[in-house]
């Protein structure tokens, strides 16, 4: 039977992983996938992470299952890390899920069972994984204008002309902070303005929030989240801790839904139980578990929170390095644009000629669309990652 299946499309930030392994040369810069590294290229386990991890280890004596929403303390510490108190709890139901995409894996499938003719609207452009996955359940999909390629920044008149045809149930998917691909963010006033169309449209917004912490700050970077929270009666969150807690491959997400009220919380609550149940059933516990055991413990917390600013402000000192270096190779102020972007990613507005070049002649990586990984930036080869660039436009 496997000669029926045909050749899947491939996904790009999935590929370019695969040709920077290849490359044989010894020079060469990994741009692409998002993943933070420090100073010497590492991607080190949280110092806070490890304790817990430590201590885990030490009192955990058991492996019996958790329960269908995974662990309950964990996905109350998330809820509060990303509402904080913009909702009534009582209102707020969610589950553990397998990474922030496990987590929007099953918001998809939620809408799907709820409104299985809703169409979900997505930024033009977006992380590829949202139309694949949307795709694949064979779900409607939309696409609302973002980014402006003159201005490198977010061509709002565009997005709310497209978010015009949203229909009564659609579901309207926003990036919470740090845009990604294009590093350019919407500012509260347009959160507000946001709001207010979905209110009009009577649409849901559906929020991806993977990078809480790396734009403006944890609190910061969830006040359009929270904004919209207050106003509307239902909203859907898949939150992710493979960034902010550092955990990519312990897979450690959380699908939330603000419910209109109290009495709507069960329904959707067993409906999350249940698609948890028919995909994988119980989500994995070691990462959800060691963050609950972080967001528990007031100094573990604090340092995790020291070490997230590190973080956070390593990638700013970056774009910033990045741009000037490009301000005098070029010798334009073209590029500055990158310091008003947030998070972990930029698009430098290369062609996929120039992206290609860079690759082929410096072991230059990055995505096709010129997305470069922030984090990736080596702070002592900025000047030379600049002529680089410089070199093939
Ligand atoms: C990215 O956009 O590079 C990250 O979200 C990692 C991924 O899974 O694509």
């Amino acid at each position: 039977m496997f000669e029926k299946l045909k050749p899947q499309p491939e996904d790009k930030i999935i590929k370019l992983i695969g040709m920077y392994a290849a490359d044989p040369r010894d020079k060469k810069l990994d741009l692409g996938v998002g993943v933070y590294k420090d100073a010497n290229g590492n991607t080190p386990v949280m110092r806070a992470v490890k304790k817990a991890e430590a201590k885990l280890l030490e009192t955990q004596d058991s492996k019996k299952y958790v329960g269908l929403l995974g662990n309950l303390d964990f996905v109350a510490a998330m809820r509060d890390l990303v509402l904080g108190d913009s909702v009534d709890p009582s209102r707020v139901t969610g589950a553990q899920e397998p990474g922030g995409t496990g987590a929007i894996r099953q918001i998809f499938e939620l809408i799907q069972m709820a409104s299985p003719d809703a169409t979900v609207w997505i930024s033009n452009p977006s992380w590829p994984n949202h139309e694949a996955i949307l795709k694949h359940l064979g779900m409607k999909i939309g696409k609302y204008t973002y980014f402006d390629d003159a201005t490198c920044g977010v061509d709002f008149d565009g997005m709310m002309k497209d978010l015009d045809g949203v229909a009564a149930g659609d579901v309207v998917l926003l990036h919470g902070c740090c845009h990604n691909p294009t590093g350019a963010n919407i500012t509260l006033d347009q959160w507000q303005t946001v709001t207010d169309l979905l209110l009009d449209k009577k649409a849901t917004p559906m929020i991806d929030f993977a990078y809480q912490g790396f734009g403006d700050g944890l609190e910061e970077d969830a006040k359009g989240v929270r904004l919209m929270a207050r106003q509307v009666p239902e909203m859907l969150i898949a939150a992710s801790c493979s960034k902010n807690f550092g955990l990519y491959r312990d897979r450690v997400g959380v699908a939330l839904a603000v419910c209109a009220n109290a009495d709507a919380v069960p329904l959707t609550k067993g409906a999350i139980a249940a698609l948890n149940r028919a995909n994988f059933s119980f989500p994995p516990d070691h990462g959800a578990t060691v963050v609950a055991m972080i967001m528990a413990d007031p100094e573990l917390k604090a340092d995790w929170m020291v070490e997230l600013e590190e973080m956070r402000t390593s990638m700013l000192s970056l774009r910033q390095g990045l741009a000037e270096a490009l301000r005098r190779e070029t010798n334009s102020d073209r590029f500055d644009f990158i310091t008003e972007h947030r998070g972990m990613f930029s698009r430098l507005g290369l062609s996929s000629e120039q992206v290609d070049k860079l690759r082929e002649d410096y072991g230059v990586y990055m995505v096709g669309d010129s997305r470069f990984n922030v984090a990736g930036l080596p702070a002592d080869g900025l000047d030379d990652l600049a002529k680089a660039i410089a070199a093939v436009l």
